[in-house]
């Protein structure tokens, strides 16, 4: 995929069009817990605003279905990001509204605006074309940088690029290298090592992965599947018929395929899934019955620590136990130290990821750190991604 990107399209003095992904956590409170987000997209931003064009900024942020929810009004993420790029940032109450269209016309070279949730309308999720067609009339090109938000198919995503030249942002463009290079051609031995708690969620990737990759480690609450399907008793754990015999089949496909998985040797159960519920380790097959398994054990983190090690390449999706549990979060933070320490090149995707490197201050110490959850993970399956799809190809006519 030889994508046109915004290094190579001319926006000198022009109104451009950007859609971010600027959906950050937020406080009960309202605050933003983490501005990954917002700070992964200043590059774009910097390099439209180096060439002096007028930047028209837009992003859904939660899921409020189509209606206004002053609890999701895009006002502090204004506030954040005009603190971040030192320049100030003009927040438009709305994005389809005529005087959206007014402000948008009076912004000058250099000037940043950021439009109102996108997700207050209802024609943004169904790829209205005349919600599309209001936003593409607020810029002259269209730059996708929303990298996490590329596998919906949304008027802000897709539906724009029917009226806009559409190019993809340096954002979108650098994990979309990050990511094919786990697709195609990745330094040997490669090692991915999926958490999390959805089988239904991770078995495609591990499908699509399986024929690339050297290994594979499994961890979280989806283990469970994997080690009930291999025979052990798992406790009181969530696990459904249908997920162990998916997790069966792929099991019985790699062994098929001379791959490697790594299930847990051992695990901490716990008597409930709470902070001050009593838990211990036990081997794989002394899970007592009543208990749930809530995190891999010390052994497995040794042996999982100890394959990253020599990995040439690794990708990490997920956490490993229910790591926002402190006590049930070692197992985590062993695999997110030893991808940390890990001196082939390394991916991680998945906020719990994520907030476990942050937590020990390892981040930096990732050789590219998806801001996709969602998106990270249709892409590895081997989805084309509508957000992408839309984008302009190298040589194609503009
Ligand atoms: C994400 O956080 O994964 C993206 O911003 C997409 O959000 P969504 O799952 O609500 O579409």
């Amino acid at each position: 995929m030889r994508l046109l990107d915004l290094s190579e399209y001319p926006v000198t003095e022009r109104r451009v069009l950007v859609r971010v992904d600027f959906n950050v956590p937020l406080s009960p409170e309202g605050d933003i817990l983490d501005d990954t987000r917002i700070r992964a997209c200043l590059p774009t931003i910097e390099h439209l605003l180096d060439r002096r064009a007028g930047v028209v900024l837009c992003s859904h942020l939660g899921r409020p279905r189509g209606r206004p929810d002053p609890r999701l009004r895009l006002d502090g993420v204004a506030r954040r990001l005009a603190a971040l790029l030192g320049r100030e940032v003009r927040k438009l109450d709305g994005v389809s509204e005529p005087e959206v269209a007014e402000a948008v016309a009076g912004l000058g070279p250099g000037d940043v605006a950021l439009l109102e949730n996108l997700r207050f309308y209802p024609g943004e999720e169904a790829n209205d074309l005349d919600f599309a067609r209001a936003l593409a009339a607020l810029g002259e090109v269209f730059v996708n940088d929303a990298f996490g938000t590329a596998h919906r198919a949304h008027a802000s995503t897709a539906g724009v690029a029917r009226y806009l030249p559409a190019v993809a942002g340096l954002l979108m463009a650098r994990e979309l290298r990050a990511l094919q290079r786990l697709l195609e051609d990745p330094e040997r031995p490669y090692v991915a090592v999926l958490g999390g708690s959805k089988v239904a969620d991770k078995l495609p990737v591990l499908e699509n992965l399986l024929p690339r990759v050297d290994g594979l480690l499994v961890g979280g609450g989806m283990a469970n599947a994997f080690l009930a399907a291999d025979g052990h008793a798992v406790g009181a754990s969530q696990v459904e018929a249908a997920a162990v015999r998916e997790a069966g089949r792929f099991l019985a496909k790699a062994s098929r395929c001379g791959k490697p998985v790594g299930l847990p040797v051992d695990v901490v159960v716990a008597e409930a899934i709470a902070p001050d519920a009593a838990f211990r380790v036990v081997g794989v097959d002394g899970v007592p019955e009543g208990w749930v398994v809530v995190d891999i054990g010390p052994e497995t983190a040794r042996r999982f620590a100890e394959t990253i090690a020599t990995a040439a390449t690794v990708f990490w999706n997920g956490p490993l136990g229910v790591a926002e549990i402190e006590p049930f979060a070692r197992g985590t933070e062993a695999v997110a130290r030893a991808v940390g320490s890990c001196r082939g090149h390394t991916v991680v995707g998945g906020g719990d990821s994520l907030a476990a490197l942050e937590k020990l201050g390892l981040t930096a110490a990732i050789g590219h750190v998806s801001t996709g959850g969602g998106a990270t993970l249709e892409f590895l399956e081997g989805k084309e991604l509508p957000g992408v799809a839309c984008l302009l190809r190298k040589g194609e006519k503009t």
